[in-house]
């Protein structure tokens, strides 16, 4: 099975940056805080990181010291800025602000669904007015040196399918890559991601195009990679699952032996997790990040339902450290055996009204 993923491309361009390797993590709105993407940059794999999406009108000393979206530590590099916004010269200017802070790439918000979002205009709502949508990324473009790229999805609704006008328009208008997430607006995260779109979009420019949706697994990903010839993949909801999938997709790639996540690792990764968001975080946040988590990630182990259940209904970290420690420890120790179990992640029902 490897041998038939070692000659695909392992980097692609934005702009002066390489990303190595091709595997990003997607931006997700109230999960890829710094605490989240410094966890999974540290398992290895992961080519690069994005900030959650901000608000270009969110973009003030004083809203950000109460947001904190655009917090970042220097071993995140290369980082991407995600703004959404409506106004060519409001966004223009959060760029430039932006680009102060030390973002190396400022991405634009074409893809958001929440009505909170489009009723603004920002996000998918830009896939209605595509010369707007030229005129304000051709506005960022003048008013910051750094490299920007697009993220959009394909299309208000069915009707409306215009990926490959939206890929052109941002080629015209100077963006360095475009990611694309094949779903339309309406269709909120129901049905399935289909990569001919991507693949479609990919033939339509010559600027590095990254596909995004549904990648589950390591083989997932380079079977991506191999049919659609895209120039990178990005995993959102597939890393809160099981973070360790870009590690798993390189040692797939070089035909190693794939890391499989013991009991331990797992115990390990929650811990962990918990730590470094009360490092930065008030207790009652860092609980929900954590609740957040758990929602999504694969235990894979009998009882991990009851787990699920009982550190979302905990009341303090400490109650939620105590619960995984001990839900996890006699699988350690081999008290219980660790045989696999199907699960359901939960559906994100916060992530629709977020994203
Ligand atoms: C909880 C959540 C929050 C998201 N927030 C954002 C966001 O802030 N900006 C963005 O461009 N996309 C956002 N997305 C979309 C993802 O980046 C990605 O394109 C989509 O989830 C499909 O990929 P996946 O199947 O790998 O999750 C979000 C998705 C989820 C699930």
């Amino acid at each position: 099975m490897s041998q038939q993923f070692q000659h695909l491309p392992d980097s692609y361009q934005i702009s002066h940056i390489t990303v190595r390797p091709n595997i990003v993590l997607a931006p997700m709105a109230g999960v890829t805080d710094s605490v989240f993407r410094r966890l999974l940059l540290s398992l290895g794999g992961l080519g690069m990181v994005t900030t959650e999406m901000t608000n270009a009108a969110s973009v003030t000393p004083k809203a950000m010291q109460r947001h904190r979206l655009l917090d970042y530590l220097p071993e995140e590099r290369p980082i991407a800025m995600q703004l959404s916004g409506n106004e060519p010269d409001l966004v223009a200017h959060a760029a430039r602000q932006v680009e102060a802070l030390g973002a190396d790439i400022i991405d634009i918000n074409c893809g958001c669904p929440s009505p909170k979002v489009t009723g603004g205009g920002h996000g998918s709502a830009l896939l209605k007015d595509l010369p707007k949508l030229g005129r304000m990324l051709r506005a960022v473009r003048e008013a910051v040196s750094i490299p920007i790229t697009l993220k959009f999805r394909a299309g208000w609704d069915d009707d409306s399918l215009n990926y490959v006008d939206t890929a052109r328009v941002a080629e015209d208008a100077g963006v360095s890559a475009i990611a694309l997430h094949p779903r339309t607006k309406v269709q909120g995260y129901a049905g399935s991601a289909d990569w001919t779109r991507i693949a479609q979009a990919k033939q339509a420019v010559s600027i590095p195009v990254i596909g995004s949706g549904d990648v589950k697994s390591a083989e997932d990903a380079l079977q991506r990679l191999a049919e659609t010839g895209v120039d990178g993949i990005m995993i959102g909801r597939g890393a809160m699952a099981n973070p360790w999938i870009f590690r798993q997709i390189s040692q797939l790639r070089a035909g190693e032996t794939i890391f499989e996540p013991q009991p331990a690792d797992k115990q390990w990764l929650l811990l962990r997790y918990l730590d470094m968001l009360l490092e930065t975080m008030p207790e009652h946040q860092a609980m929900g990040k954590l609740k957040q988590l758990i929602g999504q990630f694969y235990v894979g182990l009998p009882g991990a339902a009851t787990l699920r259940r009982d550190v979302q209904h905990a009341k303090a970290t400490i109650e939620q450290r105590v619960i995984i420690e001990r839900y996890f420890d006699p699988f350690i120790s081999g008290r219980l055996a660790a045989t696999a179990e199907a699960e359901q992640p939960e559906v994100m029902e916060d992530a629709l009204v977020e994203s």
